[in-house]
């Protein structure tokens, strides 16, 4: 059962509104409901439903309302001396609903969750309190303290959106709310900072302007100190009144992040582990490597698109920033031997040597770094080479090596790229699925929930629901899409959703080039039913 009180008085039982007859028994049953397991004394219900001039029997009168209301609904009214108590859960009754949503939203850092709490509670409000049966008289005596708690709440929602960037959506409401409540100075200054993000600084300065006239004349006082304060902010551009930048803090990926922190505990208990993350440029591998790798110590390299680079360029990287992050002493100790013989990795580390020039060779060379790795690993170690797709073949092979070599030691590997780009690299890491057991984790697109969360930050202000759900589809969920046509959204708000933004048009250009060779190489042999087999 639900009972209203913030507009007509109504009560609900299941999906149906049970009539409740004349306005003094709406009215009783709406004062017990405000007060809900508190005694409400016989007396206290006369002066509210006849705050005038009540009529002798109005004792009576209370008596066979509440009877009548025991016998038409199902609540408990306790009967307590001379007074009536209607025991429920306090969250059955609109207005206590209102007050838990404005208590949470308090708590709420967030401005977006808070906007949501506040949204839903402000939504309970349907009129005035008890607005069918209550006079002015007997809502001053039972609800000034709600109806502030509700501006309270306008108020914080309102600093919610400006927090979110929705300052051009706020003008109006503000401008309606100042002319209904002049003297509440937080929305004066409110509409003062929505207009002035707006690029509307003169309407803000007027704003003021009005206000302390209004004030002088009505109550003979200056403005606060805190719309003084704005208004010297204004006049002089103060950067502090931009919108803060928000950063586009990680959206979602928790599942995929545990996932990682799983295989971390278990490689670093002594279980060596390999991870393969794949993805389409642009969703996300970087992102969640980024997130991965705070807070814990990584060793990262990178293969890169540019000619020239050197061979082994991401171990490379690797090495040196194990070196960089390594007391000498001990690096000299774990390197022993092994330094001289991978200067082909690493020239600084001993003579430049040439390329292997046999197959024996380099894989002397790969199984002495193998054993280098299991001894950097001693104590825990985490490798992430990123953009494996770019890597050069002998940086491949090496990863390949590696990831079925090392066994029982305390190394988490993890390779991320982009598959439709791996050209020759895919039967080395198709390899390595295959012989050395290693995960394959597919990052898919976000939800378009995420979606919307991503946007909110992109666009500076909320994104709707039916904008986000187009968006999602238009871009399968990729954040590098999302985030462009996020930015060209802020940018020009009129921008259509169709349109393809730069970033987004060189991603999907990319690719395509990449598809059309594919194709052209298209060969009879099935091989992806190799490439599809985990373990
Ligand atoms: N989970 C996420 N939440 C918010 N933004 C994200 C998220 N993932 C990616 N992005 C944003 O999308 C953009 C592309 O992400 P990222 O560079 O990680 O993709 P990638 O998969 O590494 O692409 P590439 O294959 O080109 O290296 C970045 O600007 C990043 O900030
Ligand atoms: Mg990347």
């Amino acid at each position: 059962m639900q009972i209203r009180v913030l507009g007509t008085v109504e009560a609900q039982v299941g999906d149906e509104l049970v009539a409740l007859g004349p306005r003094q028994r709406r009215l009783v049953l709406g004062v017990l409901a405000w007060e809900a397991n508190r005694v409400v004394t016989v007396d206290r219900l006369i002066v509210l439903v006849w705050p005038d001039d009540p009529p002798r029997s109005a004792a009576h009168a209370v008596r066979v309302a509440v009877s009548d209301l025991r016998a038409r609904l199902p609540v408990d009214i306790e009967t307590h001396g001379t007074g009536y108590l209607l025991r429920c859960d306090p969250l059955m009754v609109d207005v206590h609903r209102f007050l838990s949503l404005v208590a949470q939203a308090r708590k709420t850092a967030d401005d977006r969750a808070r906007l949501g709490l506040l949204d839903e509670a402000l939504g309970l409000w349907r009129g005035p309190v008890l607005a069918d049966v209550a006079s002015d008289r007997t809502r001053d005596l039972l609800a000034s303290g709600v109806e502030e708690t509700r501006l309270v709440a306008v108020e914080d929602r309102v600093e919610a959106l400006l927090g979110l960037g929705g300052h051009r959506d706020v003008v109006e409401e503000l401008l309606g709310l100042v002319d209904l409540h002049p003297t509440r100075e937080r929305l004066v200054g409110q509409l003062m900072l929505a207009l002035y993000r707006s690029g509307r600084a003169g309407q803000a300065l007027d704003v003021f302007r009005r206000t302390r006239a209004y004030l002088a004349d009505e109550l003979g006082i200056d403005p606060g100190a805190g719309l003084r304060r704005l208004e010297l902010a204004i006049l002089q551009n103060d950067e502090e009144l931009d919108l803060p930048v928000v950063s586009t803090a990680l959206v979602g990926r928790r599942h995929e992040l545990a996932m990682l922190g799983e295989w971390r505990a278990k490689a670093l208990s002594g279980r060596t582990t390999v991870v393969l993350l794949e993805g389409a440029a642009g969703i996300g591998k970087s992102t969640l490597l980024d997130e991965f790798s705070r807070g814990i110590r990584v060793l990262r390299g990178q293969g890169v698109a540019e000619e020239g680079a050197p061979a082994y360029w991401p171990w490379r990287q690797v090495f040196r920033q194990w070196l960089a992050e390594t007391d000498a002493g001990v690096a000299a100790e774990v390197l022993g031997e092994a330094a001289d013989k991978i200067g082909r990795i690493v020239p600084e580390l001993g003579r430049p040597a040439d390329a292997e020039r046999s197959a024996e060779e380099r894989f002397a060379l790969f199984d002495e770094v193998t054993a280098l790795v299991g001894r950097m690993a001693a104590g825990g170690l985490v490798i992430v080479l990123d953009d494996l797709h770019w890597a050069d073949p002998a940086s491949l092979l090496l990863f390949s090596h590696l990831a079925r070599g090392a066994r029982d030691v305390p190394l988490l590997l993890v390779g991320a790229y982009r598959p439709y780009e791996l050209r020759q690299a895919r039967d080395t890491l198709a390899e390595i699925t295959r012989l050395g057991g290693a995960i394959r984790l597919e990052l898919p697109g976000l939800s378009a929930d995420e979606v919307a969360l991503q946007l909110t930050a992109e666009l500076g202000r909320p994104c709707e629901p039916a904008e986000a759900a187009v968006i999602t589809t238009r871009t399968g969920g990729n954040p590098l899409f999302v985030r462009e046509i996020g930015r060209l959204r802020r940018a020009d708000p009129r921008a259509s959703i169709s349109e393809v933004p730069t970033g987004a048009r060189d991603a999907i250009r990319q690719y395509l080039s990449v598809l059309s060779r594919l194709v052209e190489h298209c060969s009879p042999r099935p091989r992806c039913s190799r490439w599809t087999s985990t373990r």
